[in-house]
């Protein structure tokens, strides 16, 4: 079969993750990488051999060889990019959040739709072969009802006051951050998992860092533990670094979770736990490989990977022999792989879709106007 010819746009943290993972897949051709500066593309282009680099997205845009395009750029971009891509005929796979705003995402997943355009939405982390797992148990009605899902996504790399990043700017990140960052990924898996609906929620945030010491230099050469009191300058903070959230999902279960950017020592601490009416399961990012499952009346136990004592679905997200560890750029690979064979061979869309990166922005609407009101809000209807 010819290779599919896709493009990056971005060349940071996920470009990068972006690139090497579509080389892992089959029949997909990196054609082109986009930077915000030429020097920025070759930079992770020329290692890789990628034949088209520069820092205009609309020239790839303009190759009719080009069939699909990666949007891995800040949140506020996102939407131009897309739209302009799925008006040029492109597929689009597009980093969360999809959009900075409810409209935006709805303008984007109808018009995906209409151009009869594949269309995914990066909520890779619910693909890891345990989380697989732990949605399969769930199916088989081995948990019984749910009763209660709860957890966190904690990380530290914003702890301090001299620690900045785009994704501090509300302009370059939209009006949330810790929450869309990576609160977003949590909610995702926890109704991925569970098959449920979050109806209402009551949310609190904070900033504790009102303003931060953005540096005057470039970003992405950023050293702070390097920088005297002339490299930055104060700037105030509009996004929260830590949300609490309780939830209903239904008339009868109930939920909480925290996100938090400032949690240290905790790295990538995504963690749900699920409790039922006969059993309850817990997995942690940080431990990628291992399932733990409670029971009342006898003894818990911890499931390792073993592709061979999986469920068949959570199999088919397990590539490598029981004690070869699977994480977080196998995810990737795993929503690549059906998202270009959806493409090449028509297969069924078996990966978050607009339509998911929709329903997380307007879980996050209900977030911020909770936080602002200080009451529940309703999001069975949205
Ligand atoms: N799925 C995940 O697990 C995951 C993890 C991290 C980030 N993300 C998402 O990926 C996106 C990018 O985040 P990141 O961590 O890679 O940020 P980053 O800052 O490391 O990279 C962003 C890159 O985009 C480039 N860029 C900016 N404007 C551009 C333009 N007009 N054309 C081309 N390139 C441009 C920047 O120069 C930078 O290299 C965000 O939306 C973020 O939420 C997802």
């Amino acid at each position: 079969m010819k290779p599919i010819r896709t493009a990056i746009f971005g060349t940071g943290f996920m470009g990068r993750v972006h690139l090497e993972a579509a080389r892992r897949v089959e029949s997909v051709d990196v054609a082109a990488v986009v930077g915000r500066t030429d020097e920025a593309a070759r930079r992770l282009g020329e290692g890789f051999s990628v034949p088209r680099m520069g820092r205009d997205y609309r020239d790839v845009l303009r190759d009719a060889s080009i069939a699909a395009v990666h949007v891995c750029t800040p949140n506020a971009q996102h939407f131009s990019m897309a739209k302009d891509a799925l008006q040029a005929g492109k597929h689009v796979l597009c980093e969360k959040p999809l959009t900075t705003s409810v409209e935006e995402a709805e303008e984007l997943t109808s018009l995906a739709a209409r151009q009869g355009l594949r269309n995914c939405v990066c909520h890779n982390l619910r693909y890891y072969p345990m989380v697989q797992q732990m949605r399969s148990l769930r199916e088989a009605g081995e948990l019984g009802d749910i009763l209660v899902v709860q957890g966190t996504y904690s990380q530290d790399w914003l702890l301090y006051d001299t620690d900045w990043n785009w994704r501090v700017d509300a302009q370059a990140a939209g009006p949330s951050r810790c929450m869309a960052d990576i609160g977003s990924h949590w909610f995702d898996m926890a109704e991925h998992i569970t098959g449920m609906r979050v109806t209402s929620l009551c949310a609190d945030l904070q900033t504790y860092h009102r303003t931060r010491k953005k540096p005057k230099g470039s970003i992405e050469t950023f050293a702070n533990k390097l920088m005297g009191p002339g490299d930055y300058q104060e700037t105030p903070v509009e996004t929260e670094d830590f949300g609490a959230v309780i939830f209903q999902m239904g008339s009868r279960t109930r939920g909480c979770m925290t996100a938090s950017q400032v949690s240290a020592g905790r790295k990538n601490g995504l963690s749900i736990e699920i409790y039922g009416s006969r059993s309850s399961a817990r997995w942690n990012q940080e431990r990628p490989d291992e399932l733990w499952v409670g029971h009342r009346d006898s003894g818990n136990a911890i499931f390792v990977k073993d592709p061979s004592l999986l469920t068949p679905t959570a199999r088919s997200y397990a590539d490598l022999p029981g004690g070869h560890s699977e994480g977080y750029d196998d995810t990737f690979k795993q929503v690549f792989r059906r998202f270009y064979a959806s493409i090449g061979s028509g297969a069924s869309p078996e990966y978050p879709q607009f339509v998911d990166g929709l329903r997380q922005l307007k879980i996050l609407d209900a977030v911020l106007e909770s936080h602002r009101s200080r009451k529940w809000v309703d999001v069975s209807e949205r």
